[in-house]
């Protein structure tokens, strides 16, 4: 192997990272310092995944994530990456996030077109700082609908406009979507369904709904309320879920933020409804993206055990998955 001034190899798998090159006006710097005050880790953690969509764009194509992030997020990952390939490290940070968007956007644009008409509503649950309603072609006849927090929503359209405003890299805030609407609702309120119609969903249109990063934020109660209004739009018309499940280890992770776990949502979805369901985890062959070089990584190693298992025989460690799930469901399949 041929070796580098750094010390590096020559063939390192994860290319240097960079920062992208970012221009911020001083009202974009504004809005980012307030919200990094004021807001809570909840909220925050929007920010957060957008800086991994940043730092990944050798393989996620998301230009406005950065300017999203705001440069506190971006930095704070690109240290962390920095880190990991001078130690070599075996995952590198941030590979969670860029395999998961990867595998919403292949699932997403794969669901729009099962469609005959190429058409179907899509929601985003927990938005945050999402951009696929600028990024992602296949939602040329979709009417997306981004639901997040109030602030959140605010602030985000706020550094959108006024970086459209100073017309800087203007080709990135062409909507590729049909339209994109912002719904302003906490999901653990009984109205954000009723907020959603009024917002111009349609209840018997083709449906995607789009819940990434966002069930294990909820209590299970809560949670299992959002599941069965999505449940409940099977009956009315065809309708694809595509979520993220944290297994209860994954919970321990932060006591304070994760709460709702599944450990089985490949039995959950279809006790409440949907009729067809597939689970995937990060390093299955639909959810690795050759991103996971290492055979000894984490998740490499997670998926030669069974899931039923708790530790880790190695290392007494809990074994904490990510389950990336698509399940689907129409009037004619749905229990009565
Ligand atoms: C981890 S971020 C994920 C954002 C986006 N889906 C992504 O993958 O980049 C979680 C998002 O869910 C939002 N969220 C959390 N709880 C919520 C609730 N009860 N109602 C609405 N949005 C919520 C947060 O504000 C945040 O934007």
């Amino acid at each position: 192997m041929s070796i580098q001034m750094n010390g590096l190899p020559l063939d390192h798998p994860w290319p240097e990272p960079k920062l992208p090159e970012l221009w911020y006006s001083d009202t974009i710097k504004g809005l980012h310092a307030s919200t990094e005050n004021d807001w809570d880790s909840l909220r925050l953690s929007a920010l957060q995944t957008a800086a991994g969509r940043a730092l990944w764009r050798h393989v996620i194509h998301d230009p406005l994530a950065g300017l999203l992030a705001g440069e506190t997020y971006l930095k704070s990952l690109y240290d962390k990456i920095k880190k990991d390939r001078l130690n070599n490290a075996r995952e590198v940070s941030g590979v969670i996030i860029a395999v998961r968007t990867l595998w919403f956007d292949t699932k997403l644009e794969a669901a729009i077109n099962s469609f005959e008409d190429r058409a179907a509503q899509v929601v985003l649950l927990g938005a945050g700082m999402d951009a696929r309603a600028y990024r992602l072609n296949c939602l040329k006849e979709s009417n997306v609908f981004e639901i997040d927090f109030p602030e959140v929503l605010q602030m985000k359209t706020t550094i959108l406009q006024a970086a459209e405003n100073s017309k800087k890299e203007a080709e990135h805030f062409i909507v590729t979507a049909k339209s994109v609407s912002r719904v302003a609702a906490d999901i653990r309120q009984k109205d954000w369904l009723n907020k959603l119609q009024l917002a111009g969903f349609e209840p018997h249109k083709n449906t995607v709904w789009v819940l990434e990063g966002i069930l294990y934020y909820l209590s299970h109660s809560q949670a299992m309320e959002v599941l069965n209004i999505i449940t409940e739009n099977c009956n009315l018309t065809h309708t694809v879920l595509l979520a993220d499940f944290m297994n209860k280890q994954s919970t321990t992770l932060s006591k304070s933020n994760f709460h709702f776990y599944s450990d089985w949502p490949d039995q959950l979805l279809p006790s409440l409804g949907f009729s067809d369901v597939n689970l995937s985890q990060i390093g299955d062959p639909d959810a690795h993206f050759g991103l996971l070089h290492d055979p000894q990584n984490l998740f490499n190693k997670l998926l030669s055990l069974p899931r039923s298992t708790e530790t880790h025989p190695d290392d007494g460690k809990p074994c904490c998955r990510l389950y990336l799930v698509q399940a689907s469901g129409s009037p004619s399949q749905t229990k009565s």
